[in-house]
């Protein structure tokens, strides 16, 4: 079976969220079990433009007709080739979808593009696979081109990410050469939406987790109407982990190597860590790394901050994001200078270092379709205390069931300030307990071999129908 993956972002070539780190792992463990698999990506501006020139053919959108060069890489560690759809006018800038906080006006045009592309490139190859695999709005509307194209293969769309759904104005849209027909399934109004099409179009519809599956079944942010009308071809597939880039006997980033069975090199990391950054050890360390926005549960953690730190922990936060939040934790530093710190970057290093060396992540979501970080924060026996939404459900259970972390229900400052105030009484009088829980939670099984089996069953029930 021939499987293209077609996304905005991969990593390590370009990376804003968990879309890069499925990206990057999905296709190899799809190869593992014996698919033929091929990724497409724009051609971003730090992604090498030296590499291997593969082909060069045009693409019209529209009224602009465009050139295209497609340059060949690899995966890291793996032999599935990625295709860069090389492109400067459309992808020969600085950001991935904008910069600041501002996004570009020719998103809609960008991605249409890439679909498109990616659909030409396929047939240009002689390489037509069986399956387009689509990732959230941005590669929702190939399901149109390859119809328009008349390419034998089917379609599967994941929504990573129900917020975000490519509204765009009517203008945008008229540009695009899509057919009336098509253009109709994007919506009636003034204002158009990519996601819809691509819901509509796509064969079928996977998610991330199967709690966020129902949940977008029940509340699905203005697009009710078509996720309820898919719902039979709707299934939620649990992300997994690379387990070879987050491995705590073999992780570069770290000061010392260390695993369930030996976890004497974990409070290295845990001292290196407070050392490094200046906090007090003499409570647990609690780690936050995300995205600075209302989805991570900032609210919570900004309006609970200092109950929190009276509960005797220290706190690292790593993100990027929101002004207001960045302004509220660098005032808090200045407050708290030995119980907070405020790593206000995006450096991969860091998040390894804080998932390892951290006692416990804090994951206060509103929403979470799957999440990543409490994966990886499992993996490396830091517990995860989590609110109970879309994958934060279905990968955290209490520790009071026998689980692996801490879990609240309410999204309020007080659910969250009980969940961490148990974690932190469990750290304090029952160290041998809660390693014990770590040891646990490190010998889970988060690789991706069963969802890439969970993947490969939805294509061959798309193929055989
Ligand atoms: P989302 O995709 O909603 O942002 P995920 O938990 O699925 O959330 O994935 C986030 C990914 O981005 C993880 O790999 C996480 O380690 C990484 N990440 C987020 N913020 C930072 C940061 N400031 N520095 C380094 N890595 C980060
Ligand atoms: C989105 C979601 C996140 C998920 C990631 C990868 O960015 O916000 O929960 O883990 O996609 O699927």
């Amino acid at each position: 079976m021939r499987v293209a993956f077609v996304a905005a972002e991969a990593a390590p070539f370009a990376k804003a969220g968990g879309l890069a780190d499925v990206i990057a792992a999905l296709p190899k463990a799809l190869a593992a079990l014996g698919l033929e698999v091929a990724v497409f990506l724009p051609r971003y501006r730090p992604i090498p433009a030296h590499l291997p020139e593969r082909l060069r053919f045009r693409v019209d959108l529209g009224p602009r007709s465009y050139e295209v060069c497609l340059l060949q890489g690899v995966l890291p560690k793996s032999s599935v080739p990625v295709y860069f759809l090389d492109q400067p006018e459309l992808y020969d800038r600085p950001g991935i979808y904008g910069e600041g906080d501002q996004d570009y006006p020719d998103n809609l045009r960008r991605f249409a593009f890439l679909s498109k592309a990616a659909v030409e490139a396929a047939r240009e190859l002689a390489w037509v696979p069986d399956i387009f695999h689509v990732h959230d709005w941005h590669t929702a509307l190939l399901p149109l081109y390859l119809r328009a194209a008349g390419l034998p293969a089917k379609t599967v769309l994941t929504i990573h990410n129900l917020a975000f759904q490519g509204w765009f104005p009517l203008a945008a849209w008229a540009e695009l050469g899509l057919a009336e027909e098509a253009l109709a399934l994007a919506g009636q109004g003034e204002w158009r939406c990519a996601l819809r099409a691509g819901i509509l179009a796509a064969d079928a519809l996977t998610t991330v987790s199967p709690s966020y599956a129902q949940e977008i079944l029940a509340d699905g942010l203005g697009l009710d109407d078509v996720l309820r009308a898919r719902a039979s071809d709707l299934v939620g597939i649990l992300n997994g982990i690379d387990t070879e880039e987050w491995d705590p006997q073999r992780d570069p980033y770290l000061w010392a190597p260390f695993s369930a069975q030996d976890l004497e090199g974990k409070a290295r990391n845990r001292e290196a860590l407070l050392r490094e950054l200046g906090l007090r050890g003499e409570g647990p360390l609690v780690a936050m790394v995300g995205r600075l926005t209302e989805q991570k549960g900032l609210d919570l953690l900004v309006a609970g901050l200092a109950r929190l730190l009276s509960l005797g922990v220290s706190l690292v936060v790593l993100g990027t994001g929101e002004a207001r939040y960045a302004q509220a934790l660098r005032e808090g530093e200045a407050r708290w200078p030995d119980r907070l710190r405020a790593l206000l970057a995006y450096t991969e290093a860091w998040a390894h270092r804080l998932l390892a060396g951290a006692d416990f992540l804090l994951m206060p979501s509103r929403f979470e379709p799957c999440g990543l970080t409490q994966l990886y924060a499992l993996r490396y026996g830091t517990l995860p205390v989590v609110r109970a939404t879309g994958g934060l459900r279905d990968t955290v259970r209490d520790v009071d069931l026998g689980g692996n972390g801490f879990v609240f229900e309410d999204y309020s400052p007080e659910a969250m300030l009980a969940a961490l105030g148990r974690a932190v009484r469990l750290w304090r009088e029952h160290p041998q307990a809660l390693a014990a829980i770590r040891r646990r939670a490190m010998a889970e099984d988060h690789s991706w071999a069963g969802p890439a089996q969970a993947y490969l069953c939805v294509y061959a029930r798309v193929l055989s129908r």
